[in-house]
């Protein structure tokens, strides 16, 4: 049982980073290490309770169906470590919720309502963008057999859906089906500044990848 609030998190750490260790699925320890630290500033600018974003930005990912045989399981394993924590019973339930709503494939989930979860979100969605996002979609996409990119591979959303379900998507394509759009998604202005710059930085990168690809000198 931990007694304060630092044991609380620095006990979460190791939790987290024992099952997150050798992740090769996008959500490796140093992914939620980053989101934690800007989740932190954002939360500070948008005075938000850091205990609550701290403990959500660790656990964020262990629920995922990546890790877990459905999501339901994740997050059991999450509620089952929040309850042997030494924390109220609704600091636990505001971190359960966060969690279970703040995924962007929800479908029709409920929109994230705290302010700790939308500042998680944020800080969740900022780490897919920018030099740091561009290089989780190229690691995605080589571990998953997917090309840098196909001049002849239209883009998903006029692929049929034999293709789809084969997977047939590229580095270059993920651009357009999510990294280009998450910054229309975030939910604070902090978090909105902080895009500004990696959303540019993604379109120059595109850029100067198509110039290249065409042999432009
Ligand atoms: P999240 O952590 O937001 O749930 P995912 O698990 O979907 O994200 O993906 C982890 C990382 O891999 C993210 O940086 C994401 O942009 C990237 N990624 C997800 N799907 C693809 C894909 N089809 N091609 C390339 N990169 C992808
Ligand atoms: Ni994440």
């Amino acid at each position: 049982m931990t007694t304060t609030k630092q044991e609380a998190i620095e006990a979460t750490i190791s939790f987290v980073k024992s099952i997150l260790e050798n992740d090769s699925s996008g959500h490796d320890w140093w992914h939620i290490e980053r989101v934690r630290k800007v989740a932190l500033q954002i939360g500070e600018k948008e005075k938000a309770n850091l205990f609550i974003v701290e403990l959500a930005a660790l656990l964020h990912d262990i629920a995922d169906e990546k890790l877990n045989h459905s999501e339901e399981e994740g997050l059991t394993k999450v509620s089952n470590w929040l309850s042997s924590l030494n924390i109220s019973e609704q600091d636990q339930n505001e971190i359960i919720e966060i969690i279970s709503t703040m995924s962007f494939k929800g479908g029709n989930r409920p929109p994230v309502r705290t302010i700790e979860g939308k500042v998680v979100q944020d800080a969740d969605r900022l780490d897919a963008i920018g030099a740091i996002g561009i290089a989780r979609t190229f690691a995605y996409a080589g571990s998953h057999g997917d090309l840098i990119y196909d001049p002849n591979l239209p883009f998903r959303e006029n692929m049929t859906k034999e293709e789809y379900r084969n997977g047939k998507s590229t580095a270059i394509n993920h651009f357009y089906e999510k990294l280009l759009l998450l910054r229309e998604t975030l939910n604070s202005d902090t978090a909105k500044e902080i895009a500004k710059e990696r959303h540019e930085f993604m379109l120059h990168f595109l850029e100067q990848f198509y110039k290249e690809w065409n042999g432009q000198l």
